[in-house]
């Protein structure tokens, strides 16, 4: 069990990372009652703290493709957590001039850098592109490890993800966000694989720091 102040400062953490990777400014999703969830039962109490979780955590950000709205980029929600928009398909990066270090794409889902080319993937729980062959335990290490699919010998996952933020969760908030996730619905939307970069050059902007204690 982990104490009401261990929540409190992995919440933080999450909010905190989430804000410093995010580029642009985004109109937030309302946040489900979870008071009244979590007097109903447990499963359905799972639910409300992974969805509210899913919102904080800033998952949109990247995850659902912004499009133009009359304040601005805004997630489209007809699209969401569905991941880089298979349709749109990448030119070559722009060379950039340093200190210009990553560029990213107009739905914010497609990330140019250092460590090479990375996509946010298909969150939903489309069985052929998204969350669908997905386990739990595969999804907890993902984040905790930092490990691609949560593969201990798998790549390391690229910026601009912040999982060493959310490496700080505890496994339950993290499961609870899985929970959520599979309930979302389903979008068909294959996601193209990222490109690693095949030697990260040495002045680069470091990868995703270890989880700090
Ligand atoms: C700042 C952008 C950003 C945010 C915020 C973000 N992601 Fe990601 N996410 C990405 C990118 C980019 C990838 C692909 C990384 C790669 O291919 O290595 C990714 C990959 C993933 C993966 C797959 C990891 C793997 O095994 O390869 C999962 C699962 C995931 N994100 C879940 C989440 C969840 C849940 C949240 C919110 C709590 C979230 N992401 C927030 C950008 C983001």
């Amino acid at each position: 069990m982990m104490t009401n102040d261990v929540r409190r400062a992995g919440r933080a953490l999450v909010m905190g990372g989430a804000a410093v990777a995010l580029m642009v400014t985004v109109a937030c999703t309302a946040t489900p009652d979870v008071s009244t969830a979590a007097a109903k039962d447990p499963a359905s109490a799972q639910l409300a703290r992974g969805k509210y979780l899913v919102a904080i955590g800033g998952c949109n950000d990247c995850h659902t493709p912004l499009k133009m709205g009359p304040r601005g980029p805004e997630p489209d929600m007809t699209r969401y957590l569905s991941g880089h928009p298979e349709s749109m398909v990448m030119p070559p990066a722009p060379k950039l001039e340093m200190p210009w270090m990553y560029a990213g794409n107009a739905t914010n889902t497609a990330y140019a850098g250092p460590w090479g080319i990375s996509y946010a993937i298909n969150l939903t729980s489309d069985e052929a592109t998204g969350l669908g062959q997905w386990t739990e335990h595969g999804f907890v290490q993902a984040l905790k490890t930092g490990r691609h699919l949560g593969i201990a010998t798998g790549r390391m996952i690229m910026p601009p993800m912040p999982w060493p933020a959310y490496a700080q969760m505890t496994d339950e908030d993290v499961k609870a966000m899985f929970a959520f996730l599979r309930t979302v619905p389903a979008i068909r939307n294959r996601v193209p694989d990222a490109i690693v970069a095949p030697v990260m050059p040495p002045d680069a902007a470091p990868a995703p720091t270890a989880p700090r204690p």
